[in-house]
């Protein structure tokens, strides 16, 4: 295929403190994984690249090829490194030479539907380097020095980003080659490289589970329906 998906698993989820690796963690009977890779095999078909903690790679691929179902010949698994930024890094080491277009997805945004990855899909196909699902801002958000209020921030300047942040593999790889300090995503690393960073609309579903609260959050969204 000319599109990959790189999921990256590898962090240590040190602010849910659930005791292992994030992505490894039940949100049903299923992970964080197995869930995030639901909704990624259920796009376009694409090389899927699994970037796990170097210590649960085997449960990763297990994870990967039953999301898989009979497209088990996309999945690749590689070990992350320390921090996102080297996991993506590593997953971009393991692309298939073919591939044009690289979105780039946290796994801990389990919940993320299909469709926001075919509108990103889309406008990469469009014509545009560089795609970033965002979403407005709900809070009045301030500025603060300490424990004081500097300033209100204009909510209409603002959106929140999430993922999968879509790309021009040549653009991404370079970008990547030129880093030289860690970014706050991959499209943060793009634009520092000098490129324009499109927006398409985010979904609510695509949340990050961070949190012990998150977990929750996604528990009662995967939880059946009472009847
Ligand atoms: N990630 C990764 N490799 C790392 C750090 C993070 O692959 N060294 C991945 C995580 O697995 C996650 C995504 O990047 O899917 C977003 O990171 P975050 O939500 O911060 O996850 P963790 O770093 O695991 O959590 P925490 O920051 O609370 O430790
Ligand atoms: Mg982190």
């Amino acid at each position: 295929p000319h599109v990959a998906i790189i999921v990256v698993a590898a962090g240590s989820g040190t602010r849910l403190g659930a005791g292992g690796p994030k992505a490894m963690v039940g949100i049903d009977e299923s992970s964080i994984l197995r869930h995030a890779l639901a909704g990624v095999f259920r796009a376009e078909p694409a090389q899927v690249v699994v970037v796990a903690p170097a210590t649960h790679q085997g449960d990763a691929l297990t994870d990967a090829l039953a999301a898989a179902g009979d497209r088990r010949d996309l999945v690749t698994v590689v070990a992350g490194g320390s921090t996102r930024q080297e996991s993506v890094s590593a997953g971009l080491r393991a692309l298939w030479p073919d591939v044009e277009y690289v979105l780039v997805h946290d796994a801990a945004r389990a919940l993320a539907p299909a469709e926001l990855f075919a509108r990103v899909l889309d406008a990469l196909h469009d014509g545009l380097p560089a795609v970033l699902p965002a979403l407005p801002v709900i809070d009045t958000v301030k500025r603060v020095a300490g424990p004081r209020v500097r300033e209100a921030v204009d909510r209409a300047d603002l959106v929140a980003a999430q993922t999968p942040q879509g790309f021009r593999r040549d653009i991404l790889d370079t970008a990547y080659r030129l880093a030289d300090h860690e970014h706050t995503d991959d499209a943060a690393l793009v634009a520092a490289a000098g490129h324009p960073i499109a927006i398409v609309d985010g979904d609510p579903l695509a949340f990050k589970i961070t949190t012990p609260a998150d977990l929750d959050r996604a528990r009662h969204l995967v939880a059946p329906v009472p009847r």
